[in-house]
């Protein structure tokens, strides 16, 4: 394996499917009474600005907050700044971040060398033109230089925005209607993607708002297994066939729902024997897998790659589409009438500040081995925990696929549609889950939404120090 990937070992799947069905079929293990108390006391006395300003916020935002990755549990944190390793709310608290903007600052939070060349374009050059600028065509090329199967690439504002564009690319490119998913999957929040989020064959479950008849080309096979997704294929087949497949590849929700090391190898010869192309949605993965994404990992061929927020390198407007030229060449813009074509637009999707900051997060994140760093400090992070699990003999489940670590305490992706219960189960699971970061906060460690950890380059011995720290302070406080 090339070195410079952040992947040590590919994760014993089997392993971590059994340890998984015994904890989701267990009780909810809970931290004691006392000491959930005075987690929550931690809030109440050292987070006063935080509730203030949310308190204040709730009159004005929706709830007070904009971002599904918060924790709202007790309430939400203000904060004030992230620089490396750490965030600092507005009472002056400081805690290892683990959110890392959900995912794209593996060089750390405000990474000075690409800060420093954004602030430079901001000032030479201006944010915004409208118009084409040098930093889009660096941009592309060096998402080409590491990755060469992405032969041409369009910005986009979002992974939600990419998903929408690659799977109307697809249809444009194949003449076909279908897409297939993976259960569980996330792929943005648009019409035809918010189906069976979190959890397989919850199909319009969360799609409020959505009418059902725009979920009617969308189906999907369960995570990890290529049968179902063969059977999904020859139902699409008499149906006017599939146009693409649409998958996460270390597995739906960053692997939380694991598939095996050649998973993919076999996902990309059912699409060629069905003639549906294959969409790689590298959002998370690109990048911080290592220089070639998954699809340089696994060493499978993607027809389109959908990237997210770390082709802004953090900076905001971060999405984008690439893959084949041949099948590029139906986004061409400019004024052309007549021609077959994906109709996408948006002023400002790419613009000088967020190709910049792209370009320059790469070119850092491939010269100082960001990916491979960030994937040992989540290695040694994932042995510190597994060893906390032992000595303190609880069913919870830790694996890390290099940078990406998820650790479940309570199971709630797990839970199945075949039990009758699964609707009355989901909520006292996931509070389990939000209490469990609640104390992790109280702790100074900020986690993506109690269950996921993001490490970065920036992670070092006396970071995951501190933070098994955390985690054995939690351990001891679960109920026996
Ligand atoms: C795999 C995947 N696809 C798409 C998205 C949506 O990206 P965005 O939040 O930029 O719309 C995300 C967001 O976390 C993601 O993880």
């Amino acid at each position: 394996m090339d070195k410079r990937y952040g992947i040590s070992k590919w994760p014993d799947v089997k392993m971590i499917n059994e340890k998984m069905d015994r904890l989701v079929n267990d009780r909810i293990y809970e931290i004691n009474p006392k000491a959930m108390e005075n987690y929550l006391s931690y809030f109440d006395t050292k987070c006063k600005g935080s509730k203030a300003l949310i308190e204040e916020a709730r009159k004005y935002i929706p709830g007070g907050v904009q971002h599904n990755l918060a924790f709202n549990y007790p309430f939400p944190l203000a904060i004030d700044r992230a620089e490396g390793a750490y965030l600092y709310d507005v009472d002056g608290n400081r805690y290892v971040d683990y959110l890392q903007a959900g995912g794209p600052t593996l060089l750390g939070s405000n990474y000075k060398p690409v800060t420093d060349k954004v602030l430079e374009v901001i000032k030479d050059h201006s944010p915004v033109t409208g118009l084409f600028h040098e930093y889009e065509l660096k941009l592309a090329k060096i998402i080409n230089e590491n990755m060469p199967w992405v032969e041409q690439y369009r910005c986009l504002a979002s992974g939600t925005e990419a998903d929408m564009v690659a799977i109307r690319v697809a249809r444009t490119f194949t003449g076909k209607e279908r897409i297939v998913k993976v259960g569980g999957a996330y792929h943005g929040w648009s019409d035809q993607l918010v189906y069976s989020l979190h959890i397989p064959y919850t199909k319009t479950f969360e799609a409020h708002g959505i009418p059902s008849e725009l979920s009617a080309n969308t189906t999907e096979g369960y995570p990890g297994d290529i049968e179902s997704l063969r059977k999904v294929l020859e139902e699409n087949e008499r149906a006017g066939g599939t146009a693409a497949v649409l998958i996460e590849p270390f597995g739906p929700e960053s692997g939380t729902r694991m598939a095996e090391f050649d998973y993919c190898t076999k996902v990309r010869e059912l699409c060629d024997e069905f003639d549906a192309l294959l969409i790689f949605d590298e959002v998370v993965t690109a990048f911080r897998a290592g220089p070639g994404g998954a699809q340089g990992y696994f060493n499978v061929r993607p027809d389109l790659t959908v990237f997210g927020k770390i082709v802004a390198g953090g900076f905001p407007m971060a999405g984008g589409i690439g893959g084949r030229e041949d099948i590029m060449s139906c986004l061409a813009a400019g004024v052309q009438a007549g021609k077959k074509r994906a109709y996408v637009g948006g002023t400002l999707t790419a613009n000088p500040l967020s190709c910049a900051a792209g370009y320059y997060a790469i070119k850092e994140i491939v010269e100082q081995d960001a990916a491979r760093k960030a994937g040992e400090n989540g290695d040694k992070l994932c042995a510190g925990i597994q060893k906390l699990i032992d000595k303190y003999e609880l069913p919870f489940v830790v694996w890390n696929i290099g940078s990406i670590l998820h650790f479940e305490v309570s199971g709630v992706m797990y839970l199945s549609v075949t039990d009758p219960d699964i609707f009355k189960k989901i909520p006292a699971r996931q509070h389990n889950i939000e209490k469990f970061g609640a104390a992790l906060t109280a702790n100074g460690i900020i986690t993506l939404a109690g269950s996921r950890i993001y490490t970065s380059m920036a992670d070092n011995d006396d970071t995951i120090e501190e933070t098994l720290k955390g985690f054995e302070d939690v351990f001891q406080n679960i109920e026996r």
